[in-house]
């Protein structure tokens, strides 16, 4: 056997097709949705993700604020930033690219921004929306993941969902999202001992570690959905995923590249995101 492939880019594609009539008119109501994109220090592969991220702002008619502060820039300085353009109304989304230089305190920096304007979904008070089960702005991440499960009309409904991973960013998120559509859900991480035990027992896998190639085709159950959200550059240069594609398509039902999965549907939730943020604020005013 072997997997269908999730083909996040098309998909994306798809949706991103519906913003222009959306953009078009928040536009005839005298609005430009805006996005800011904060970035502190060098980290190369967050200078990729952010220079995408205003790639397409552009692409959808957004106004965006790239904003690059250099590693050294002092906590209160982000925090004043922060507190502009939370006042500013020509920007609805704030984003602050993680992670930032160790001197500084994310959690505090995640709660200066308006949770209005919090189009990641990482402020508490959206986290805490989204235990409750509201998506006032859903992570871009996660919700992108559970939009490829819908399109490629994947059963979620008492299923066995294993997500890989914990991060505040993807894994908790996650395992929260497949809960709400009633799947039967396991968390485990990098550290969880036996991990092939829970992961041969998935109808979803879900991994979002960070370790190149960790999910071989031998811990995965014949026809289950593989959904890979590590993005790893190997020392050649390549980018490779947490899921050793070659082994696993071989046994799964369905899997997402590396990249062309995940990764384009990220930024087209975010976008979808500061769409509705400028939508909210009209009802707003
Ligand atoms: N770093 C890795 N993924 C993300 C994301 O979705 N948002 C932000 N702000 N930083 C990230």
């Amino acid at each position: 056997m072997t997997a269908r492939i999730i083909d996040g880019k098309a998909i994306s594609q798809e949706l991103r097709a519906a913003w222009k009539v959306r953009v078009n008119e928040i536009k005839a109501r005298g609005v430009t949705p805006g996005l800011a994109v904060i970035i502190v220090g060098e980290d190369p592969a967050s200078r990729v993700y952010v220079g995408n991220k205003v790639k397409a702002c552009a692409e959808a008619g957004i106004y965006s604020e790239h904003i690059a502060l250099p590693a050294d820039t002092p906590e209160s300085v982000l925090l004043a930033r922060i507190a502009d353009l939370n006042a500013n109304p020509a920007i609805h989304g704030v984003l602050v690219q993680l992670p930032l230089p160790r001197h500084i305190d994310s959690n505090q920096v995640l709660e200066a921004i308006r949770p209005d304007k919090d189009v990641d979904g990482f402020h508490p008070m959206n986290v805490g929306a989204l235990v409750t089960g509201n998506t006032a702005f859903p992570p871009c991440t996660p919700s992108g993941t559970m939009k490829l499960l819908e399109k490629m009309g994947i059963e979620i409904e008492g299923r066995h969902a294993v997500v890989v991973g914990r991060s505040n960013i993807v894994g908790k998120p996650m395992a929260l999202m497949l809960l709400h559509k009633n799947a039967t859900v396991t968390i485990c991480t990098s550290r969880t001992v036996n991990l092939a035990k829970y992961t041969r027992d998935a109808d979803i896998l879900v991994v979002a570690t960070g370790k190149p190639g960790m999910i071989t085709g031998d811990m995965i159950k014949p026809g289950a959905t593989v959904i890979d959200i590590g993005i790893n550059r190997m020392p050649d240069g390549k980018l490779t995923g947490d899921v050793e594609f070659e082994s696993v398509k071989e046994v799964a039902g369905y899997i997402t590249p590396v990249p062309g999965g995940v990764g384009p549907m990220t930024i087209t939730m975010l976008i979808e995101n500061t769409i509705q943020a400028a939508e909210r604020a009209i009802i707003r005013n």
